[in-house]
């Protein structure tokens, strides 16, 4: 076997050994509602405004730039098999990318199709342009775009989906190109056509990780840009973290900055979500809820072999035709 069928079959391995139900969340949560020490967690949260916290990210992504942060989300398929093979006039917008976790398995299992890439921070949006171009197997030549946006403040840019376009969900209509608010991308505007306004709207958007990581406050006014680029029966496929996942009870009460939201060392934030909230948010945009559920892992710490309850929300939701 060569070195890339040997890699192959690592990834298709690891993927087939992926498994989300290890244990009941209503198990854990009644174990840790029931532990004192877990108390300051369920307390009520003063109303809090908190400041986005896409610096306290530009910053991490400066202090870890030689990307060794990055890490092939391989389950990514199999929990999300709408990415898998998908056609080459299929869209995607993966929100806050990284380093690109996320977009180089789904542009490694459909190399035709066309990813779309935003993050705040410019440092991470480079290295993951470095990393999926560097990736073996695929061409992204004209197939990955990045560009720098703050989603938690800043609309997505015309050329995305034009407002003409999606009042009138037609394609083609408008010679004029609309105004661009992100820097990175303007060099690669040659990929309208002549006669194109916008790319006409996105088919599927990815939020892995992303949403957690913006103020709750926040969210409703963040999840509604993402929808308002969206094709009407376009997909919104979400992954984020679990309320009592085993990163939110390691938080100590003073790193607490709202109910069920935390800020790390680092200033970055990190909400823990329960299925009703994310229910409550996506749906509030208008979008349909497909698939909701938790997903429960148990992983062991190699080095001391201990346990950990991991809890992930998997969510799957779809912008009604009409
Ligand atoms: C935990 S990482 C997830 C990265 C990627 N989605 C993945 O699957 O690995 C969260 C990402 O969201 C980005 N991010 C945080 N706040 C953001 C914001 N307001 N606008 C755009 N990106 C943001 C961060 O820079 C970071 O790259």
């Amino acid at each position: 076997m060569g070195g890339g069928e040997r890699e192959s079959a690592k990834r298709a391995a690891e993927a087939e050994e992926y498994h989300c139900h290890d244990f009941e969340w209503k198990d854990l949560r009644a174990e840790v509602e029931a532990n004192p020490a877990f108390s300051y967690h369920l307390s009520p949260f003063p109303t809090s405004q908190q400041a986005p916290s896409s610096d306290a990210w530009t910053s991490f992504h400066r202090r870890h730039a030689s990307g060794k942060f990055f890490k092939e989300r391989r389950y990514l398929l199999k929990e999300f098999p709408e990415l898998l093979n998908i056609k080459d006039c299929v869209k995607v917008l993966e929100v806050g990318c990284g380093n690109g976790s996320t977009v180089v398995p789904i542009l490694r299992s459909s190399p035709s199709m066309t990813v779309y890439a935003c993050d705040c921070s410019k440092e991470t949006l480079e290295k993951a342009n470095e990393i999926v171009c560097n990736t073996k197997g695929f061409d992204v030549k004209d197939k990955f775009y990045p560009f720098l946006l703050d989603v938690s403040k800043e609309t997505f840019p015309d050329w995305l989906f034009c407002k003409s376009c999606q009042s009138s969900h037609a394609r083609d209509v408008n010679p004029l190109l609309g105004s661009s608010n992100c820097s990175m991308i303007k060099e690669h505007l040659v990929f309208l056509r002549d006669n194109q306004c916008c790319v006409g709207g996105i088919d599927i958007i990815t939020m892995i990780f992303t949403l957690s990581a913006i103020p709750f406050d926040i969210m409703p006014a963040t999840i509604e840009r993402c929808v308002s680029v969206l094709k009407p029966g376009g997909l919104v496929l979400f992954r984020d973290y679990g309320l009592y996942d085993m990163t939110m009870l390691r938080f100590l009460p003073h790193q607490r900055v709202g109910f069920r939201e935390y800020m790390r060392s680092d200033g970055t934030f990190s909400y823990f979500f329960t299925l009703d909230t994310v229910r409550e948010l996506f749906c509030a945009s208008g979008l349909l809820e497909l698939e909701l559920e938790y997903c429960c892992v148990i992983s062991v710490n190699r080095k001391n072999g201990k346990k950990m309850q991991r809890v992930w929300v998997h969510g799957k939701f779809q912008k009604p035709t009409s």
